[in-house]
């Protein structure tokens, strides 16, 4: 029996883990160096989950990276590691992400996803994303294979100033 804890924010000195977590999470891993320039970017937090098993021992299980500028925000990156999946650490991680955008003024968070990754289509449908542009072969597999991506949207000022009141 295992639980997942509360998401923490997170910045550079955890670069390794988070790009140790991208790298189980995606095909196309983005190195140490990259991830922690991008954690050092203008405007980008990241939050990390983690797992506590029985004995107390706590796991790196999944992470988020957002971006925002003035009044957007966008999802640079999600992941959660295949034994943690399921638990709905992704959904805090992401509303998480969310409040914090609200409350930094953001209106509403952009994001892509590979068209035929289903899994985090469902979430984000399940969370309140539409589609709103599809970028052809946006995304190259292992194989050399072309995807297209989508672009999400979701408005999200107006529900978290609402809870905020
Ligand atoms: C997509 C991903 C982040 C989901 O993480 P997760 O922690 O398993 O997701 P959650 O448990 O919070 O799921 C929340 C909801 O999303 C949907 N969902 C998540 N995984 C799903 C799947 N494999 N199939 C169908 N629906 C799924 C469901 O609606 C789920 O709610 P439910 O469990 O109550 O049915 C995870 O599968 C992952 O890391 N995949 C590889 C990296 C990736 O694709 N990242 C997103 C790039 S845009």
């Amino acid at each position: 029996m295992s639980a997942s804890e509360d998401p923490r924010l997170t910045g550079p000195a955890d670069a390794p883990i988070l790009a140790a977590l991208h790298a189980v999470c995606f095909d196309d891993p983005w190195s140490l160096q990259a991830m922690v320039d991008i954690l050092a970017s203008p405007g980008v937090i990241a939050w990390l989950a983690f797992d506590r098993d029985a004995g107390g021992t706590s796991a790196p299980a999944g992470f988020a990276i957002i971006r925002l500028t003035t009044d957007e925000g966008e999802l640079l990156s999600l992941g959660v590691a295949a034994a943690f999946r399921r638990r709905s650490i992704a959904r805090r991680l992401l509303a998480m992400g969310m409040r914090h955008a609200a409350e930094c003024g953001a209106r509403r968070i952009f994001l892509e996803v590979a068209e035929d990754n289903v899994a985090a289509q469902a979430l984000y449908a399940a969370e309140g994303f539409e589609v709103v542009g599809r970028r052809p072969a946006y995304y190259r597999r292992a194989d050399g294979a072309p995807v297209a991506a989508l672009t999400l949207r979701r408005r999200i000022a107006g529900r978290f100033w609402r809870i905020r009141l």
